[in-house]
């Protein structure tokens, strides 16, 4: 089954992709983590990146047009996958269905006063990548996985969290209609505790 993940900064695309693929074996395919882990290894198409994510803006489309269509060409993209964070634009939306069929898109649906407290107590760990909230951490420097160093993600600031937000709502949110008129929209509640919005999303799902 070929997923995308629709939905705000701070929906828990993230959170329950990378849940998806440890339990259901989906290949977890996120913009965001591939531009940031190119930005870490300062590749050209990192540097070009950095600028627009650390000012909560998007990255222009031929680029991440470009790395999804790459990146859905390898072998194990070829028996499904969960799309975290892409396509966020229409004309992102409208490459993509030139690249693979999409047979569900779940609409991630949170308040903007979740989104505010997730986004805010995010903490992510700079040696295994894994995402934590404050609220369950009992040292906010320290991953609880690896022994890691907990970071913020430099697009968490406060400021930066409400530019995403704008962004999200001029350009993302568009395509609700736009695969509800597809036929392939699916809302799903995810205000709530984690493991409940999870077993809501197998649900949709189906599995
Ligand atoms: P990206 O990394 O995709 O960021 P985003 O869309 O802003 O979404 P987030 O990762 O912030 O939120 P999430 O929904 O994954 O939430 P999470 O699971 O972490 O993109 C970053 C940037 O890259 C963009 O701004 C843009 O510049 C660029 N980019 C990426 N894709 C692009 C594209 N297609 N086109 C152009 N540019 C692109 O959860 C958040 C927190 O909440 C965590 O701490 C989690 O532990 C916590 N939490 C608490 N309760 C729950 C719960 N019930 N469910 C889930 N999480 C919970
Ligand atoms: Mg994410």
């Amino acid at each position: 089954m070929n997923i995308i993940f629709l939905g705000a900064p701070g929906a828990g695309k993230g959170t329950h992709a990378s849940r998806l693929k440890a339990e259901k074996g989906f290949p977890q395919i996120s913009t965001g983590d591939m531009l940031r882990t190119n930005i870490a290894e300062g590749t050209p198409l990192g540097l070009s990146a950095k600028q627009f994510i650390d000012a909560g803006e998007l990255v222009p489309d031929e680029v991440v047009i470009g790395m999804v269509r790459e990146r859905l060409a390898e072998a194990d993209a070829q028996n499904g996958f969960v799309l975290d964070g892409f396509p966020r634009t229409v004309a992102q939306a409208e490459a993509l269905a030139g690249i693979a069929r999409i047979d569900v898109v779940l609409n991630l649906e949170v308040t903007e006063d979740t989104v505010l407290k997730r986004l805010g107590g995010r903490r992510v760990c700079a040696s295994c990548g894994a995402v934590f909230h404050t609220s369950r951490l009992e040292d906010e420097s320290v991953c609880p996985l690896c022994g890691g160093k907990l970071i913020q993600r430099a697009d968490d600031a406060p400021g930066t969290i409400l530019h995403r937000l704008e962004v999200y709502h001029e350009q993302t949110e568009p395509l609700i209609a736009h695969y509800a008129q597809a036929g392939l929209l699916k809302n799903v509640w995810v205000d709530g505790d984690a493991d409940e919005n999870y077993r809501d999303i197998l649900q949709a799902l189906g599995i």
